[in-house]
């Protein structure tokens, strides 16, 4: 069976992706808290599924490649994700690098360990997890909204980079989903929820070998009234 690797795996949108994809591939769940990996770990082999927990801070650079550097991974999803909505006039400096080096600077370092054995075996899968954010600005996001529309920079300019070599690179891009992300509390009903992401990611994987589908924008149906 295929391995994919999944970051930001402990909870949110990374476990639901695990746990999607977890009957057709074996899972690699990379985040901080070895605890809750084991959980998911634990979840997944109950239900007949594969799963190793590998705890590993994805913003250390030299701890990601002596890691990953020699992983076979057929699917790789980019979704560890960080969203620190401020003022520019009241954001830190340390706020800033946070975010900056969990949105962008992790996400290449992760890539970077991986892609090299993906081109070498000539196929490969990388879905990076965006936000409609990426695409429409929002107050207090200059640096959230900032780290998003540089991943899909990043994501666009890599699928055309190597596409050609065997490997896909694909975006989804979704809005608010129901994970208490950036300090929101959890239990909205109109919110998309984790699976729902989740879904969409094996939906891009399973398309047929000609096909790639290299960007999802993916919204609640409809938006709660703040009146
Ligand atoms: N929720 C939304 O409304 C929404 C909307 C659009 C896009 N997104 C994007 O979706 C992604 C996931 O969001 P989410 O809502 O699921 O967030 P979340 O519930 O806060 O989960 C974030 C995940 O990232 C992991 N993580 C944080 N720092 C890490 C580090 N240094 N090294 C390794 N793993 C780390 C966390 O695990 P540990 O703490 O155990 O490390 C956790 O598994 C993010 O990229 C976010 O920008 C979210």
């Amino acid at each position: 069976m295929s391995t994919a690797l999944i970051t930001g795996a402990s909870h949110g949108i990374g476990r639901a992706i695990a746990q999607q994809l977890a009957d057709g591939w074996n899972i690699v769940a990379v985040a901080r808290s070895q605890s809750e990996l084991e959980a998911l770990a634990h979840d997944i082999s109950a239900r007949g599924g594969r799963c190793r927990a590998l705890a590993l801070d994805i913003t250390d650079h030299a701890a990601v490649s002596r890691a990953l550097s020699s992983l076979d991974v057929d699917v790789l999803v980019n979704n560890a994700g960080i969203g620190i909505i401020k003022p520019v006039a009241e954001m830190s400096v340390e706020e800033w690098r946070t975010q900056v080096a969990l949105n962008l600077d992790a996400m290449f370092y992760v890539t970077r360990a991986l892609l090299p054995g993906m081109l070498a075996r000539k196929r490969g899968h990388i879905v990076n997890i965006g936000s409609l954010t990426g695409r429409n600005p929002i107050v207090g996001g200059a640096c959230y909204s900032g780290t998003k529309h540089a991943v899909v920079g990043f994501t666009e300019s890599l699928m055309l980079e190597v596409r050609d070599a065997g490997v896909r690179v694909s975006l989804i891009m979704p809005g608010s989903v129901d994970t208490g992300f950036a300090g929101h509390g959890k239990g909205a009903p109109w919110k998309l929820t984790p699976e729902t992401v989740g879904r969409a990611v094996r939906y891009v994987l399973e398309q047929t070998d000609e096909a790639l589908i290299s960007r999802v924008e993916l919204r609640p149906a409809r938006v709660e009234s703040s009146k």
